[in-house]
């Protein structure tokens, strides 16, 4: 079985921060390390996880109760958590399914006079243009927060030099990760310091969790290969467990009980250092290899399903972080994919849609889009020959779907 991804760490990037968890050494200098090493002339900020700087940044910012924060209308399911957490609303603004980008148009219609601020994030390992949600957010007077935590290659890209905050995540799951921590860059460097003040208070996460993150992942590095990953699946079919949810509950991040206390930590000395040098190593080699494989599978796909729904297919940039598919029988794919080897998911289950309060759909295209998303494993550790077979796979379903008469069996039905 292929696995659907891969986690980006190397075996000497574990090794550093297993040494440097029985090392002596301060957590606030490897945290100004880690600060400097961001080279922005921006204000850079440390943190656990960008969900404990976000919320940091809501505790400093001070909202009055209700306010709204228009928020694109897929992210995690935590972001809006911890708006609501600080009595704060958080209204969907719809992204359009092709560029994976929010339009002025949206942003107007979600507005109200109760408005504050704007939370976009990049998704799926593309980057929108910021220019039309700058220049909204700067006329209405909003404080601009650009979620970058699916975007990051170590290419230099800090996010927009307007938004007020961009975030920065180096999860499990991320390009260049260091098994958590992630920076954020402030536009001014007073709120930045007020930030850092209200986390000083937290405590610091310890360095034997730290170190036990370390080989809980090592674990999940050795499934990152084929026979192995095959292993595991045999295994858990022959246990009668259900993978998608050990997989899921295995890598979420702050698993179980109340998500503010348990995200309300500082960064510890060993995860710190682990992140200085993951930002030190840069662009990432594996960038390269993933985004190959994308553009070859995209190209098979087109060639082979024009008709199929890529949700991303016309980004201005793309680092295909992930590789998304929308299909009306998104679940009947799926199985397809896995019975030829392929373990294709809708995993990713901490994405959802940001529901409005109301209760009304205010995200129609996302809401299309969520509801027939799956992601095909398109990463470095694939050949052009896995994605020439992954592609034909795909085909034979589509082929089949239309002997067997799905009217809408390529129908992606999310726009142009
Ligand atoms: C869009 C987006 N925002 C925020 C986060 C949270 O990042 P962290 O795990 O660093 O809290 C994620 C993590 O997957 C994400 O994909």
């Amino acid at each position: 079985m292929i696995p659907r991804k891969r986690i980006d760490i190397r075996w000497a990037d574990l090794a550093s921060g297993l040494l440097a968890s029985v090392m002596p050494g301060d957590p606030a200098r490897a945290a100004a390390s880690v600060e400097s090493a961001w080279r922005t002339a921006r204000g850079n900020l440390a943190c656990l996880s960008v969900r404990s700087g976000f919320d940091a940044l809501l505790s400093a910012l001070q909202l009055p109760a209700g306010s709204e924060v228009l928020v694109s209308a897929v992210t995690i399911r935590d972001m809006t958590r911890i708006i609501e957490a600080h009595g704060l609303v958080a209204v969907p603004v719809d992204i359009d399914s092709p560029t994976l980008a929010v339009s002025r148009a949206a942003l107007e219609r979600a507005r109200s006079p109760r408005t504050r601020a704007v939370l976009v994030a990049h998704l799926f390992g593309s980057r929108m243009p910021m220019r039309e949600v700058v220049e909204f957010s700067h006329k209405n007077q909003l404080f601009l927060i650009e979620d970058c935590a699916q975007a990051y290659t170590g290419d230099g890209w800090r996010g927009d030099i307007s938004s007020d905050v961009c975030l920065f995540s180096f999860g499990p799951i991320k390009t260049a990760t260091a098994l958590g921590g992630a920076v954020m860059t402030f536009r001014d460097p007073a709120l930045r310091d007020r930030v850092r003040g209200g986390m000083s208070a937290w405590p610091l996460q310890s360095r034997a969790a730290y170190a036990a993150r370390l080989l809980k992942y090592a674990g999940f590095v050795v499934l990152g290969y084929r026979p192995f990953y095959s292993a595991f699946v045999a295994a858990m079919a022959l246990a009668g467990l259900d993978r998608e949810r050990v997989l899921s509950a295995s890598v979420r991040g702050f698993a179980g009980g109340e998500l503010v206390e348990k995200i309300r930590r500082r960064p510890s000395m060993p995860l710190l250092v682990v992140l200085h040098r993951r930002i030190r190593q840069g662009v990432q080699p594996s960038v390269a290899r993933r985004a190959e494989r994308a553009r070859q599978l995209a190209k098979r796909l087109s060639d082979a399903a024009p008709a199929m729904a890529r949700p991303g297919a016309e980004t201005a940039w793309h680092s295909h972080w992930v590789f998304p598919l929308a299909h009306a029988r998104a679940d009947a794919l799926i199985a397809h994919m896995q019975a030829q080897g392929f373990d294709a998911t809708r995993g990713a289950s901490s994405m959802a849609v940001v529901s409005a309060t109301s209760g009304e759909c205010r995200a129609p295209q996302a809401e299309t889009l969520f509801s027939q998303l799956l992601y095909l494993p398109a990463h470095e550790g694939m050949t052009a020959r896995d994605i020439e077979r992954l592609a034909a796979v795909v085909r034979a379903f589509e082929t089949q779907s239309v002997a067997a008469g799905w009217p809408d069996a390529q129908a992606g039905n999310i726009g142009r």
